[in-house]
């Protein structure tokens, strides 16, 4: 009895208990609510990566593919059926091995600018999310590919100022449409040299391999040792011979054409300052090259020619996680004042957003490979958000508004969104995603069937023809929309129909961001 009495004391307790808590927690979530702590602002925090979210994972699946597709020389672990062995005696005529590396777009040249800046872009996303790749299984394909790449590029620079830019003729490669395991046109070599220099291209091929030393650095030393001693050696020739490749051999400015080298050299220091947390990049960054060439302040479109934006969201790496001192810099804090500028520009609902922009919300710059610019520029947002979130920075502000991580995010997001199919047209840009994605790829490779024998010139009945690409070139991201967001699926097409490596470089990088609930680490060593 009396313990029955009391266990019903007891429970008569409990319900006023019971409560008294659904009280304090209704209240605790209204109150939260209404100074915003609810809002996950500031979690995750850095560790092992969330939830894999199963559309980015699938898509950058997809996307690492391309790399693959790409792939010149003596094929390993072959995993594209329709592709083969080519240019094996690429560099032989210089006694060089530059069978490597991967065909610019949809054609057959090597140009040395772009495929440097593909390399950097995928080592800086490894950098940041070579965890979240993992979760997918995509972390030792990005280092193979990477690998390919970087393979080339030490061949490419057999003398402490000589740099191979360039492997065939665009002239004579376009006279043809054929497979490149066929081609037959003449491969000559271009290279910058200290009677003409290639500022832009040396310094952009240095920032390659400082990043990659960083990845290969617990992978294989050695390597990474090796490729650390060619970015030093090119980063003096593009420092010490200073011209712009455009200048020097003026017959890349109908493919590559280089606008500037000052962007090149800040961002290859900041690189090799990332690298070897040697000072005196900090201080060619920070001191008088740095006001020659940054344009603080003025938000600028991250590109294989423009690097500044790059740069600045990678120098604000160092003010977000550096020490005090260095943090402290002026000079340093105007390369984050010019990436929170560029950021800014981004957000739509900012007082200072960019107008170029189509009506369903696509950054929208250039008709020529419109998607270069969104997929760019959400690259660098996604890493921003995740900068901010890693150092427990609320608040971005606009001209008096305020923004955080969740905002920069978000537009990432449904920029990400919009290339996977969420856009007036319904058709993903990424080829291989989705139900529907462009079946007249630009691509010679993908156009002509792997049995078809065909020549330099009797190719073309391929281009001509009407029926889809007998082979998907998976992994493409394809040039992009119009303004008025239509897209015309054709194989002549290549204002809109051509992919490029550095595409896919960016998206890879944009979607590793996106694979988890994520965090970046605060070094890269
Ligand atoms: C230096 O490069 C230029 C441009 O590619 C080339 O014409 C010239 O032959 C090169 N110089 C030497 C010594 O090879
Ligand atoms: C290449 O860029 C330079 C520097 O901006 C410019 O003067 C030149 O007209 C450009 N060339 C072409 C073919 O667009
Ligand atoms: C959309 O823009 C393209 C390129 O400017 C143009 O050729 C096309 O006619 C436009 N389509 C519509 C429906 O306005
Ligand atoms: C493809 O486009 C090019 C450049 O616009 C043009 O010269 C060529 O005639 C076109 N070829 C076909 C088959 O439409």
């Amino acid at each position: 009895m009396g313990q029955r009495s009391r266990s019903k004391r007891c429970c008569g307790w409990c319900i006023v208990l019971v409560v008294v808590a659904l009280v304090a927690i209704v209240l605790v979530i209204t109150l939260t609510n209404k100074i915003g702590l609810s809002e996950p602002v500031l979690s995750p925090v850095p560790g092992s990566p969330g939830t894999v979210q199963k559309k980015y994972g699938v898509a950058l699946k997809v996307a690492m593919q391309f790399f693959d597709v790409q792939r010149s020389g003596k094929l390993v672990n072959n995993k594209i059926s329709w592709r083969g062995d080519s240019a094996l005696k690429d560099g032989s005529q210089a006694k060089l091995d530059l069978s490597k590396g991967m065909y610019d777009a949809g054609d057959h040249l090597k140009f040395g600018f772009p495929m440097a800046f593909t390399a950097t872009v995928l080592s800086w996303a490894i950098l940041e999310y070579g965890d979240q790749m993992q979760t997918v299984n995509q972390l030792k394909p990005a280092q193979d590919s990477l690998k390919w790449i970087t393979d080339y590029l030490i061949n490419a620079h057999p003398s402490k100022d000589v740099l191979y830019v360039q492997v065939g003729d665009p002239a004579a490669d376009h006279k043809c449409w054929d497979r490149p395991e066929t081609m037959t046109a003449k491969r000559p070599l271009t290279q910058v040299n200290t009677s003409s220099p290639g500022t832009e291209v040396a310094a952009e091929t240095a920032a390659a391999m400082a990043s990659a030393s960083l990845v290969f650095k617990s992978i294989d030393a050695k390597y990474s040792s090796s490729l650390l001693e060619h970015a030093h050696q090119l980063f003096t020739f593009a420092d010490k011979h200073r011209g712009s490749y455009s200048h020097s051999i003026p017959e890349v400015q109908k493919f590559y054409n280089s606008t500037g080298y000052g962007d090149e050299l800040l961002w290859a220091a900041s690189w090799l300052y990332h690298a070897t947390g040697d000072q005196s990049y900090f201080d060619y960054v920070t001191g008088k090259n740095g006001k020659a060439f940054a344009k603080w302040g003025t938000p600028t479109w991250f590109s294989w020619d423009n690097k500044l934006a790059g740069t600045q969201v990678l120098l604000s790496r160092v003010s977000f996680f550096g020490s005090k001192e260095i943090a402290n810099s002026e000079n340093l804090q105007n390369y984050r004042k010019s990436a929170e500028a560029v950021m800014c520009g981004l957000l739509p609902k900012s007082p200072t957003a960019t107008s170029s922009r189509t009506e369903s919300g696509l950054i929208w710059v250039s008709e020529w490979n419109s998607l270069l610019h969104p997929v760019a520029s959400s690259f660098l947002a996604v890493l921003y958000s995740d900068y901010m979130l890693t150092s427990r920075t609320a608040k971005l502000s606009c001209d008096g508004d305020s923004f955080g991580p969740s905002d920069l995010r978000k537009f990432a997001i449904s920029q990400a969104d919009y290339v996977l199919g969420n856009n007036p047209m319904e058709m993903s840009y990424l080829v291989g995603y989705g139900e529907k994605y462009p079946e007249y790829v630009h691509h010679r490779g993908a156009s002509i069937p792997e049995d078809a024998t065909t020549g330099c010139s009797d190719g073309w009945e391929w281009l001509e023809s009407t029926e889809p690409n007998p082979n998907v070139a998976v992994g493409a991201v394809v040039g992009g929309p119009a303004l008025n967001e239509t897209y015309v699926d054709s194989r002549n097409n290549s204002m809109q129909g051509e992919p490029s490596t550095y595409n896919t470089a960016l998206i890879v990088g944009l979607l590793s961001g996106l694979v988890t609930s994520s965090s970046v680490a605060k070094s890269f060593t």
